[in-house]
């Protein structure tokens, strides 16, 4: 009896939406229609769902946002960016406009370890300014540029 595929193979990431509608209204082997049970309207919104289940596992680093991408990379120093310059300038960017969380992992990741990014003394720089105005993740990497 053949079992139903991961929905995160190649062949299944790939394929459009008319196939997924075209498996659900009309069966696929030995998988049934289920054309009677699920209104078509409905049968897209579980494409939809299936679609962010996808993306969920096989996310690259551009789509996330400039902020978030800057943390990860803070966290995970080891990941190498193509373009180092360019990021850095968009997240400087964002960070300088306000953008939330921004200017917080624009620091943590100057202060992190990543070969590309690490800038202990700009980074405690942007810590000092920040924290002027009252901005309390500034304050905390400020803390620790004072500890060590
Ligand atoms: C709306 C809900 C469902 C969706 C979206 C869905 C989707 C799919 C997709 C995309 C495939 C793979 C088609 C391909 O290989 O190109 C598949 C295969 C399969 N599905 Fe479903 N399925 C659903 C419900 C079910 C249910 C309820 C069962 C079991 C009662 C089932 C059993 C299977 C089996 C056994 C296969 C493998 C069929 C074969 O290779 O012969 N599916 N399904």
């Amino acid at each position: 009896m053949p079992r139903p595929p991961s929905f995160h193979i190649d062949r299944l990431r790939s394929a459009d939406d008319q196939h997924f509608f075209d498996v659900i209204s009309n069966g696929y082997g030995v998988m049934y229609s289920y054309a009677a049970r699920v209104p078509a309207e409905d049968r897209w919104a579980i494409i939809a769902y299936i679609r962010a289940l996808q993306l969920s596992q096989n996310a690259r680093l551009d789509d996330v946002p400039p902020a978030e991408r800057a943390r990860l990379l803070a966290e995970n120093p080891d990941v190498e960016m193509p373009y180092p310059d360019h990021f850095l300038y968009t997240t400087i960017e964002d960070a300088e406009l306000g953008e939330p969380g921004a200017m917080d992992a624009l620091i943590a990741l100057k202060l992190s370890p990543n070969k590309q990014f690490a800038d202990k003394t700009g980074g405690c720089a942007l810590a000092e300014r920040f924290a002027k105005t009252g901005d309390a993740a500034a304050a905390r990497h400020l803390e620790a540029c004072r500890a060590k």
